[in-house]
């Protein structure tokens, strides 16, 4: 059962259910002994699940932004070239990541709304001396997914080349698979499609990658150093003081995400963003992804085109207690974003279209 109020329809955090709220109500244990290696090795098999992977999955304290910090710090060395294909904000940011630690982004672009062309990027990665890719599957800020997973392996081949993903946005709502996709680096957040509380990341890593995170000659970060990380992952514990409620919290998420079942969940998202762009389309608002094939599943974004976006948003949330989204970063007044990462199902979106549809009715 969902906690009553409110609906957050937002890209994350999501509306929990009782179940997790419960769990992070149990008694605080020590992070140094039996029950929480138990604790650990549970989170450990059900994060394997969702990243559908053999690969270890670490446990970092701090938000999905923690967790790409922790790829940059430590698989991206100085000096090397990173291929970063770019189309949103969460892109961008990767680019200013991978500055900051002093590699050089090879950057493809493509215009807010649109994907890379592939064959651009397929240029890149046959013609330019690139150790790594970085992607953002899903692009929280446009609403579009990079669904070009198998091609980018495909162009990839034996080459040297490392793939990082950011699956903050949809992993657990968007099909990925992490070891069928041969992706070394996969990094996910609690809030969104896993179900949990918000606070945390989680680190997919292949033997190869972690063997050049051990050999970086250059690993900046006391906090996210991959050595001590892996060296403490191994008996089933972090490095530093985990954020034990939250665990908890993403224990139960992780136990309801396997009795729901990975198709299952995948199906429901799908099914409720159908929905979503059938009322969109048939209230006459412009879906912002330029293309079908790319439009998100988990954060859908559409123009404002007559509609004044804070006013709508705030009586949603008064009167029906459902929370939507503004647009983000240049896209704040041009775009709303709906987040379908959460446990709402059939009933709760169609509460939210008529909640929504009588609201558009009273404003016009
Ligand atoms: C695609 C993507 N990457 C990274 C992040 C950063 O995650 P967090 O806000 O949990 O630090 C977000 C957050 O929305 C995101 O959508």
């Amino acid at each position: 059962m969902l906690q009553k109020m409110p609906m957050l329809l937002i890209p994350g955090p999501i509306t929990l259910p009782e179940r997790v709220l419960k769990a992070m109500a149990k008694p605080i244990i020590s992070h140094r002994g039996e029950e929480f290696h138990r604790l650990y090795e549970e989170m450990e098999d059900g994060l394997k699940y969702a990243f559908q992977t053999e690969n270890d999955v670490y446990i970092i304290n701090g938000s999905g932004t923690a967790g790409i910090d922790m790829v940059f710090q430590n698989f991206v060395y100085e000096g090397e070239k990173i291929l970063i294909p770019d189309f949103g904000d969460f892109t961008e940011r990767a680019v200013e990541n991978a500055v900051k630690v002093g590699a050089k982004p090879v950057i493809v672009k493509a215009e807010w709304g649109d994907v890379p062309k592939l064959r651009e990027i397929i240029d890149v990665i046959e013609k330019e001396d690139i150790k790594s890719i970085f992607i953002v599957h899903n692009e929280t800020s446009t609403g579009v997914t990079f669904r070009m997973m198998e091609e980018i392996r495909n162009a990839i081949g034996n080459k040297d080349i490392l793939v990082f993903v950011d699956t903050v946005s949809d992993l657990g709502v968007e099909p990925f698979y992490t070891d069928k996709w041969h992706v070394d680096v996969c990094v996910t957040a609690s809030q969104k499609g896993l179900g949990g509380p918000p606070g945390l990341s989680f680190v997919s890593v292949s033997k190869r990658a972690l063997e050049k995170g051990l050999n970086n000659p250059r690993r900046r970060s006391f906090y996210l150093d991959i050595e001590k990380i892996h060296k403490f992952h191994l008996r089933k514990e972090t490095p530093f003081t985990p954020a034990i409620t939250l665990l908890y919290g993403m224990a139960e998420a992780l136990n309801i995400l396997k009795e729901e079942g990975y198709n299952e969940r995948i199906r429901r998202h799908k099914e409720n963003a159908e929905m979503i762009y059938e009322f969109l389309e048939s209230e006459g608002f412009e879906i912002f992804p330029k293309e079908e094939k790319y439009r998100s599943i988990s954060i859908i974004v559409f123009k404002n085109n007559n509609f004044d976006p804070s006013k709508v948003i705030k009586k949603l949330y008064e009167e029906y207690g459902i929370l939507i989204a503004r647009g983000m970063g240049k896209l704040k007044d041009e775009t709303t974003r709906i987040g379908n990462v959460g446990y709402e199902g059939r009933e709760e979106i169609e509460y939210f279209l008529k909640s929504f549809k009588t609201l558009l009715n009273t404003l016009r």
